[in-house]
């Protein structure tokens, strides 16, 4: 039950698609929320005055990325770096257009029983991560192991930016299954967009399809209020899966922002041959969080 509690976004995941968990990464806190709602009021008042996000207007920022994979066994160890280098240039071919490029540094590779897995809220996460996290807050730590069978196989999870404490700082991170790498082996989610869309998640980026008033996100509808907080991604009331074309799921709710679903957007769940964009606003989002909470002096140094 309490790992049922702790993976609140990938519940629907569980019931609609009963093979994989797409993703594991938890609820987000209020700071977060707090600052997304706030952020949501700026852009409604720009926009009135005609100012909408653009991408040629984002600063450009480069994030280290510091690359750990780890195995039970170095011949556990399927991941050549030459998959890394592939996925990596996916992941820029998403965000480099919208000011975020991510430079790999490193590579550390790991293998032993303690190493054998990275499964979310677990005691090994948190010494795995300590033992091996590099750089700043605003540098990302990318792991690459086994997420453990729960419900069937988890592809990946993030933690979101916040104010930091010591564990915090430690267990930033995104964590992917090796099979989800570009040429991976799970059928579907083998193009690399699972580290795309949680590396959404570091930056600070909700679902699509969140509903921001549950106690419990994806419990509700996310067709009323808030959604994910970013105006130009239509309301949608659950994941995708597959690649839906026309699917609307929002349709004749005055609240919800209207227009067919964002199934391409990669904070959907759908194929990964079916995901190939953010929106302007969700990047304008991304880069006040990092600022705020990535860049920011008092939250970086503790390492
Ligand atoms: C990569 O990280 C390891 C572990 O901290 C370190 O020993 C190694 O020197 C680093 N390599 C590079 C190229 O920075
Ligand atoms: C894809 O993976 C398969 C098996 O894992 C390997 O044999 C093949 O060389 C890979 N292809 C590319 C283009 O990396
Ligand atoms: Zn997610």
């Amino acid at each position: 039950m309490l790992f049922l509690k702790s993976i609140l976004f990938g519940l629907p995941a569980l019931v609609l698609a009963t093979d994989i968990q797409r993703c594991a990464t938890k609820s987000p806190g209020s700071q977060l929320k707090g600052l997304h709602v706030a952020q949501a009021k700026v852009d409604s008042q720009n926009r009135l005055n005609g100012k909408e996000a653009l991408d040629n207007t984002f600063p450009k920022v480069s994030v280290n990325t510091y690359v750990h994979v780890i195995a039970s066994s170095q011949v556990d160890d399927d991941t050549p770096q030459a998959q890394i280098v592939d996925q990596i240039n996916v992941i820029n071919r998403a965000y480099r257009r919208h000011g975020f490029t991510f430079l790999l540094r490193n590579i550390t590779r790991s293998f032993g029983k303690d190493w054998s897995s990275i499964v979310p809220d677990t005691d090994s996460e948190l010494k795995i991560k300590s033992a091996l996290r590099q750089g700043t807050y605003a540098d990302l730590n990318f792991y690459i192991g086994n997420i453990g069978d729960g419900f069937g196989g988890i592809l990946g999870y993030s933690t979101f930016p916040d104010y930091v404490s010591r564990d915090i700082f430690d267990l930033d991170a995104v964590v992917i299954d090796p099979g989800t790498l570009p040429n991976g082996t799970i059928s579907k989610y083998d193009l690399g967009a699972t580290a795309v869309h949680e590396i959404g998640h570091w930056l600070g980026l909700f679902h699509t399809f969140q509903d921001p008033l549950g106690p419990i996100i994806n419990f509700g509808d996310g067709c009323t209020a808030d959604g994910d907080f970013v105006y130009d991604t239509p309301a949608e009331s659950s994941p995708a899966w597959g690649c839906p074309e026309g699917r609307d799921t929002c349709t004749g709710n005055s609240l919800s922002r209207e227009g067919k679903d964002p199934i391409h957007n990669f904070m959907d769940y759908s194929d990964d041959s079916c995901l190939n964009l953010f929106s302007a606003g969700q990047m304008a989002r991304a880069h006040v969080l990092y600022q705020q909470l990535r860049l920011d002096s008092n939250n970086i140094n503790r390492n």
